[in-house]
């Protein structure tokens, strides 16, 4: 059965403030939910899109500590940075506040404490690492040791950088405090927990039966979940950054940021709407909708939903459409690494295209599983989607009305089959974007969208007005108030998606109505009604312009290289006598060949000062094999004989191995006898 609903209460994940945004944000949450939240205001549905900062947590603490600055410095810095950014690329949020506020800070505390007071937590007593020479309980990433897996050194207490393996901070080989340096001793403390074994229950039916209509990465994470049983979540931390616990005895324990995050939400609807928010937060009449990314599941549909089912009045979310993960140019985005686009510098680099990218994220959206974000796709859907299609019809359209017509739109007269058939085509937008829409198919609706531009272009390219022109101007006019009907039904269809394009095209076209429920018509613009001056909707993007940009991210790529290089840990030690059983020596390349068949073999014949020997070497990919001729190399003499490839090879010749893979092959640095020996 489906229910009614007066209004919607959309979210989006509140970004941590410890950092710009990028591209990967606006995929996978901002530029869905603003799609979502403009289609229902087009609508004249009730609804209210929620942002915000999320700017408690230890990142941003660890993240202070190395610039030597406060936490509130570092969270002011980016709270306004990525404000800007979201409101250049239009995410039209009602609110964009930030959980430092007032409101947040009273509102957390007080659901805590009323959660507290109905009995929800348990408490229980623990031993945590904690640092004696700086006086404070150390977070999972104030801790660092050795990894129990690679063995490298500087693994976190929640995870290995190097290998990726999730840790706990006891994993770690001799850990020690990021903050001082000592080592860290085990102290008990004292935390709330949520029960959430308690919720499991509720939970299940909740999720798996009643909503089986979520997402199917969306359900089966929570399946999942489920499945392996749920645990007891701390939900206080020992730290001096965040919402204090409010309870006594809780000196020193702040809210975890995951409990007070979401309920910024709420705090940030109040600080909008003080005297109406609990409408939005309490009437069952009320839709909750979140947007958000994968990372972030379990704390929207199992965590967050236990808190507010356990304060009592709270409604539950109806939907958490969440995305999958967008990679750039085939590698994870990464703000430590600096693999990203980011939107301040996309804002500077490509002024006034936030569209382009609007619709390039939303075409590529990560909707059901990761997808590659790469500028070559982003150059071809400008210049033969935006410009080729949708501009170059609307394009025509108006400069033909401009150039027969004066800018006034024709009338029209009789119609012909095709014409029919085309507005039929017309007719049937509504129902179809609304169709997707509803189900949080974004990336098929612009599809549906930019096809009716195609059908619009292609209508054009078979009528041939331009033709006509000496011959049948009734028939041009026809053709072109269809056009125009068209092009003004594309600028309502793609207003949640392109908004700036349309608001461009409405202005253009002059057109006074602009709502959802007009999508569909033939009459939307009256015969005689004055148009505007047509100007380009999109323009095309140049090879160099791209190129720059793909410049700019392989420099980064090599930075990274250089930085992250770290040499393998040294083997386990050797005794001197087992080097002296290696008889390593140099030798001249008498003559060097590829071995016929292969790509990585060279065969060499070596002068070694008693005979000539044959060895097989693999580095064909890094020289050209008369490179090496008349040159000298070192050897191991007393390598058992190997047959590679029907050859015998006599020996090994040494290379040094480069961080890329490449082979550099070692040679006396002057000139040395055949057959002596390397020691
Ligand atoms: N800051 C979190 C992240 O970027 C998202 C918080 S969402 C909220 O992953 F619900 F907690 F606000
Ligand atoms: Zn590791």
């Amino acid at each position: 059965m489906e229910k009614k609903f007066k209004r919607t209460t959309v979210t989006s994940a509140l970004p941590y403030a410890n950092g710009p945004v990028h591209i990967g944000h606006l995929a996978g949450v901002y530029v869905p939910a603003d799609i979502y939240v403009r289609y229902l205001k087009l609508k004249n549905e009730e609804v209210l899109f929620i942002g915000g900062s999320d700017e408690h947590g230890v990142p941003i603490t660890i993240r202070a500590k190395k610039e030597g600055v406060t936490p509130q410095d570092i969270v002011n810095r980016y709270h306004t940075l990525i404000k800007d950014s979201f409101e250049e690329f239009g995410i039209s949020f009602d609110i964009y506040s930030r959980t430092t506020s007032e409101t947040h800070h009273k509102l957390a505390s007080d659901f805590f404490r009323t959660l507290y007071d109905k009995g929800a937590f348990i408490e229980k007593s623990s031993e945590q690492y904690y640092d004696d020479e700086a006086g404070q309980f150390l977070a999972d990433r104030y801790i660092t040791g050795e990894c129990p897996h690679c063995h490298s050194e500087g693994a976190y207490g929640d995870q290995c950088e190097k290998c990726g393996t999730s840790l706990s901070p006891t994993d770690l080989i001799n850990p020690k405090s990021a903050i001082s340096g000592s080592v860290p001793v085990m102290k008990e403390t004292k935390h709330w927990y949520l029960p959430l074994d308690q919720h499991e229950e509720w939970l299940r039916k909740w999720i798996l039966e009643d909503h089986k209509e979520w997402r199917p990465n969306v359900y089966g994470q929570c399946k999942s979940w489920l499945d392996m049983g749920l645990q007891p979540r701390a939900v206080s931390r020992d730290l001096d950054w965040g919402i204090p616990v409010p309870v006594e005895g809780a000196e020193g324990k702040v809210l975890y940021v995951w409990f007070d995050a979401p309920l910024g939400y709420v705090s940030n609807t109040k600080e909008l709407l003080p005297d109406t928010w609990e409408t939005w937060w309490k009437d069952p009449e009320s839709r909750l909708i979140h947007f958000i990314g994968k990372d972030n599941i379990v704390f929207h549909c199992i965590v967050f939903p236990a808190m507010l089912k356990a304060e009592e009045s709270y409604i539950l979310p109806e939907n958490v459409p969440s995305n999958e993960f967008l990679n750039l140019e085939g590698d994870k985005i990464s703000t430590s690494r600096n693999w990203a686009v980011w939107l301040h510098e996309y804002l500077e680099e490509f002024p006034g295209k936030q569209d382009v990218l609007r619709y390039v994220l939303t075409a590529n959206a990560p909707e059901t599983k990761d997808n590659d974000f790469t500028w070559k796709d982003f150059q071809a859907r400008n210049n033969s989607e935006l410009v080729a299609i949708y501009g170059n019809f609307v394009n025509r359209s108006l400069v033909l009305t401009a150039k027969y017509f004066d800018s006034k739109v024709p009338q029209a007269g009789e119609l012909t089959e095709y014409d029919k058939e085309v507005l039929a085509e017309f007719a049937q937008i509504k129902s179809e974007l609304e169709q997707l829409l509803d189900n949080f198919k974004f990336r098929d609706a612009q599809k549906e969208a930019m096809n009716l531009a195609r059908i619009g272009n292609k209508y054009l390219a078979d009528t041939e007005p331009w033709k006509l022109a000496k011959t049948d101007m009734e028939r041009v006019g026809t053709i072109l108030n269809i056009s125009l009907q068209l092009v003004a039904n594309l600028a309502i269809a793609f207003e949640p998606f392109l908004p700036f394009s349309s608001q461009k095209l409405r202005d253009m076209l002059n057109m006074d109505t602009f709502e959802w429920n007009s999508l569909g018509r033939t009459d939307l613009l009256q015969a005689g009604h004055q148009l505007g001056k047509p100007e380009l909707l999109f323009e095309k993007i140049e090879d160099p312009v791209i190129e720059e940009q793909i410049q700019k991210l392989l420099a980064t790529k090599k930075e990274n290289e250089e930085n992250n290089y770290k040499a393998n840990p040294v083997r386990e030690n050797i005794e001197f006598d087992d080097f002296l059983k290696l008889d390593i020596r140099v030798g001249t390349v008498l003559e060097c060949l590829k071995v016929p068949k292969t790509d990585k073999l060279l065969q060499f014949k070596i002068e070694d000062g008693l005979e000539t020997r044959t060895i097989v070497s693999g580095i064909a990919g890094y020289y050209q094999p008369e490179e090496l001729v008349g040159k000298q190399v070192c050897f191991i003499a007393n390598l058992a004989p190997r047959k590679l490839r029907g050859i015998v090879s006599e020996g090994m010749i040494l290379s040094a191995e480069n961080n890329d893979g490449t082979l550099s092959v070692i040679m006396p640095q002057k000139e040395v006898k055949p057959g002596n020996e390397v020691k």
